[in-house]
């Protein structure tokens, strides 16, 4: 299974915030945003994954993030020349998917959940078409929407409709098989002038080969669409970390705990951070860990 984050956005709608860097480069509490969408892929168990960029922010997401090794998973770079949608990240990743089962995330989605990595490993063991996210919401206009027939079987999908059908948004994150690009060349431009992602999962739906997963209570999903909302993501985050002691989205962590890299390469590489909390926290966690083995 491969991995897509899309991050080519330019962040207008947070401008002057995301001026200077990619609105995904953003901070939210204490990380930069793209380290969420990553995090769901790992959890997932995806290690090779490709992040689709603008021209002017592909240095700084190499910069934050590498070729992926020091979390023992390969990332790759890709340029969307122009934002032709969401489902045109499924064509400038053509090469890179290669006919293969694919997971695509957006940049500025965050999931969280304790329950969210056995849910994602089971969606791709069991997903044989495409699979999406429901989630119930209060401003569903503002999204996909999703609507479902008395037997919580997917009837219909909508792009922001002026009125919805119901109140469950589609998630931005889509598991699909390896047709995705096939059908993702067949769509046309919507009235805004994009390819919907909303078009391609309803290509599915027609097939019936479109499975729509209720996200429960249990799972935080956070949209960074506003102003607003990222200081809510940021504040979530915080009061999660400090209620808990765990930290949301540590790559490192993730990293460790599904096996991708050992306690001693994980150890080599904290070498090189010295006091510094978020680095601490990870020495202190395989520390611990080395010790009850
Ligand atoms: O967040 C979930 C929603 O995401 C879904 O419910 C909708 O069905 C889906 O269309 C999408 O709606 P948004 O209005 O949030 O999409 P937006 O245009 O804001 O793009 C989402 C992210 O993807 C954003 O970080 C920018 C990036 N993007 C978007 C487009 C259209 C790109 O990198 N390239 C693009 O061409």
């Amino acid at each position: 299974m491969k991995g897509i984050i899309l991050a080519a956005g330019k962040g207008t709608r947070l401008y002057p915030a995301s001026l200077p860097i990619s609105k995904i480069l953003l901070t939210v509490y204490d990380k930069p945003m793209i380290y969420y969408p990553l995090a769901t892929l790992m959890q997932a168990g995806i290690r090779d994954i490709l992040i689709v960029t603008n021209d002017s922010d592909i240095d700084n997401f190499k910069k934050v993030l590498g070729n992926g090794s020091q979390y023992g998973i390969r990332l790759s770079y890709k340029i969307q020349m122009s934002q032709r949608g969401i489902a045109d990240a499924l064509l400038v990743a053509e090469e890179f998917i290669a006919g293969a089962p694919c997971a695509l995330v957006l940049g500025d989605n965050l999931f969280y959940g304790i329950s969210m990595p056995q849910l994602l490993k089971k969606t791709i063991r069991t997903n044989t078409g495409a699979t999406i996210f429901g989630y119930a919401v209060k401003d569903p206009e503002r999204f996909g929407v999703v609507e479902f027939d008395e037997n919580k079987k997917a009837i219909s999908l909508e792009e922001k409709p002026k009125h919805p059908k119901s109140n469950y948004a589609v998630t931005g994150l889509y598991f699909y098989d390896g047709h995705a690009c096939e059908y993702a060349k067949t769509l046309l431009p919507s009235a805004r002038g994009e390819l919907e992602i909303t078009d391609l999962n309803r290509i599915y739906l027609e097939q019936k080969t479109l499975r729509v997963e209720r996200l429960e209570r249990g799972v935080a999903w956070l949209d960074t669409g506003t102003h607003d909302s990222m200081l809510q993501a940021g504040v979530f985050v915080q009061a999660m970390e400090l209620n808990t002691g765990r930290k949301i989205a540590c790559l490192e962590e993730i990293a460790y705990e599904q096996g991708f890299i050992s306690a001693s390469q994980l150890l080599d590489y904290l070498q090189g951070f010295k006091n510094n909390g978020y680095y601490d926290y990870i020495r202190d966690i395989v520390l611990q860990d080395v010790q009850t083995q």
